[in-house]
């Protein structure tokens, strides 16, 4: 754990904490509770064990498994708050010991489950989770996250990668990857959370407030100003290509010269016959003579040639 982050996710009870003699990196304690008895009224009338090594008597095997999670390298019984280790994420469990059962689990809402864990991670990129598509629609934390056992090298992923934890339900999109030009997911260069923030609320999930923003994280030179810009480009980049795979080359969302043909007519080469003369704009791709089509900062660019 980096003790900042830790800090800051529990900034407002640092304090408390300090008072308390706990050191800031040392403080476990979640930052808002969890009404047990309203996600399962099992956990009536129970207290806090808060011993693992009593759950060990009976969960040698599982715990085994979670000894690799961060949340085991990190987390221990803090009696001072009433709720270490297991019982953070499993309720108070006096009752469960005493008189075993498998009654006292999540439960089935997404939302309950997520509250959860959302004890501890509240913040951070998960700001904007309320609200946001997944939380809307049902999707719980742990729908993506494992947390018992370490599946995946980073953040507890439900399967191996981030790509394969998202097809578990975005089919759509593995078959986009799979077309002929596509952002290199497949070759490990980039994952779905260089584009997304899946805990966020943005349009489609992006990582920037905007579709645009979200491309020049990494191409930077579309973005300009330039001189002579091309509306379209400033407007959306998906109006002329698919975010995540296309079988025309360049991520192109149709084939050029069809593409610019969507908007613009031949019309104003026919008043050119210098250029109908040289070559047939149709037969030749659009791009091949106009190369600036993201705008261009030539004195005699106006019309995208250079
Ligand atoms: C009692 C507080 C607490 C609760 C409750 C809690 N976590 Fe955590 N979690 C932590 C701490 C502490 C870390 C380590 C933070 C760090 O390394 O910066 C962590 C780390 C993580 C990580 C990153 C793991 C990694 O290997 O990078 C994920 C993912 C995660 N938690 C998911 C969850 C999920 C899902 C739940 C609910 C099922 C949950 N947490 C409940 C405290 C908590
Ligand atoms: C960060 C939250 C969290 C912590 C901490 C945690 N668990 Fe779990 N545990 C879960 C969740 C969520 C499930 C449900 C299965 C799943 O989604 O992986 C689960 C499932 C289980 C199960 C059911 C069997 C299984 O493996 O699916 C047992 C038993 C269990 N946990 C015991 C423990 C014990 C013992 C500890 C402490 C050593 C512990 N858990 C710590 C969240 C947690
Ligand atoms: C005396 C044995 C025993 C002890 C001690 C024990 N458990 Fe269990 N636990 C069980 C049995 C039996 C089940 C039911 C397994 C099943 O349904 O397959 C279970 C199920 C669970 C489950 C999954 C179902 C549910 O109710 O959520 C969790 C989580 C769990 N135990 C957590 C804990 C934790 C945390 C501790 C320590 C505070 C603990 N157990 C101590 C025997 C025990
Ligand atoms: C739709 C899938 C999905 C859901 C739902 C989801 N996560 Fe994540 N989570 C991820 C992915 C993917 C990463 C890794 C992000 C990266 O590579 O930057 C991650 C990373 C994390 C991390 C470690 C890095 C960080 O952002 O702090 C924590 C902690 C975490 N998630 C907690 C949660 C909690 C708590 C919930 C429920 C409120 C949740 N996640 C719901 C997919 C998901
Ligand atoms: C358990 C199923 C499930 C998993 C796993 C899952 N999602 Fe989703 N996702 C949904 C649902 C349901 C919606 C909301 C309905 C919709 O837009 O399809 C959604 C919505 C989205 C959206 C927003 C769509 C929009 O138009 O606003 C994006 C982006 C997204 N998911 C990306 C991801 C990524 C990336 C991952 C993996 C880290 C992931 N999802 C994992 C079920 C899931
Ligand atoms: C290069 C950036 C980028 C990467 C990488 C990326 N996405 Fe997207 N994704 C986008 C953009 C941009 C949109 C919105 C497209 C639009 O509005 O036309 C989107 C839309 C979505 C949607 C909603 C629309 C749809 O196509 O179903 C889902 C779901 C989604 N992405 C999932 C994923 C998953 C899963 C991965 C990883 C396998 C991933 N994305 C990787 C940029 C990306
Ligand atoms: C996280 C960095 C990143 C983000 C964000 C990103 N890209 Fe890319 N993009 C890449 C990489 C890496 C390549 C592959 C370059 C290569 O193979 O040399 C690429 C390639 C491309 C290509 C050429 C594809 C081909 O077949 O040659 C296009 C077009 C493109 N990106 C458009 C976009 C658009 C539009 C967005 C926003 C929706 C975007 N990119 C967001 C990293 C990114
Ligand atoms: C009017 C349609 C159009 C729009 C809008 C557009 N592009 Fe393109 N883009 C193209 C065409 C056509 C090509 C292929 C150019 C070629 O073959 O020389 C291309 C190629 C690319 C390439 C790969 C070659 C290179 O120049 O690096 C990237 C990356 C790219 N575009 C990113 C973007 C980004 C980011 C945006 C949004 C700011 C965007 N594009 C908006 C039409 C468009
Ligand atoms: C979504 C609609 C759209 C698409 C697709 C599109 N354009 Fe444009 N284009 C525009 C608009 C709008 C203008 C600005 C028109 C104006 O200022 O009169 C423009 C301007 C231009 C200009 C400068 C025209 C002038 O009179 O100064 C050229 C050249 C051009 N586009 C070429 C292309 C090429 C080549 C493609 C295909 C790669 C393309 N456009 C695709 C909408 C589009
Ligand atoms: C052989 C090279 C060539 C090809 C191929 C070509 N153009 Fe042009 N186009 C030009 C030149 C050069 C100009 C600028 C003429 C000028 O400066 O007066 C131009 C001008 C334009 C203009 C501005 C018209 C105006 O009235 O000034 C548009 C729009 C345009 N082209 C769109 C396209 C589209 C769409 C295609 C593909 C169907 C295309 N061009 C193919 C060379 C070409």
């Amino acid at each position: 754990m980096s003790g900042r982050r830790w800090a800051t996710l529990v900034g407002a009870t640092s304090v408390l904490a300090l008072a308390l003699g706990w050191s800031a990196v040392g403080a476990k304690a979640p930052k808002k509770g969890v009404d047990w008895v309203a996600l399962n009224p099992g956990f009536a009338g129970a207290t806090f064990v808060n011993d693992p090594e009593t759950c060990r008597t009976c969960h040698e095997d599982g715990m085994k498994t979670y000894a690799h999670t961060a949340h085991a390298r990190t987390l221990d019984a803090t009696p001072a708050d009433g709720a270490g280790d297991c019982e953070s994420c499993h309720g108070p469990r006096s009752k469960h010991v005493e008189a075993p059962s498998g009654d006292l689990a999540l439960g089935t809402k997404a939302k309950a489950q997520s509250a959860v864990c959302l004890q501890c991670h509240q913040g951070g990129t998960r700001f904007a989770w309320k609200g946001g598509q997944h939380q809307a629609n049902d999707v719980s934390c742990t729908a993506c996250h494992t947390v018992m056992e370490a599946k995946s090298p980073k953040a507890l992923l439900a399967k191996a990668d981030t790509g394969a934890t998202c097809y578990q339900c975005h089919q759509d999109v593995r078959a986009d990857m799979n077309k002929m030009s596509h952002h290199p997911v497949r070759e490990n260069r980039m994952d779905c959370a260089s584009c997304h923030n899946v805990h966020g609320a943005a349009p489609s999930l992006l990582t920037k407030p905007t579709l645009n923003d979200t491309c020049y994280t990494c191409h930077a030179d579309k973005r300009g100003p330039f001189v002579w810009e091309h509306a379209p480009a400033r407007e959306s980049c998906a109006t002329c290509h698919s975010a995540h795979g296309s079988n025309n080359r360049n991520l192109l969302t149709s084939k050029d010269p069809f593409l610019c043909l969507t908007c613009h007519s031949y019309g104003g080469h026919i008043n050119l016959p210098r250029y109908n003369r040289v070559s047939n704009p149709y037969g030749s791709g659009c791009s091949n003579c106009h190369t600036s089509v993201h705008g261009s900062n030539h004195p005699s660019g106006a019309k995208l040639t250079r």
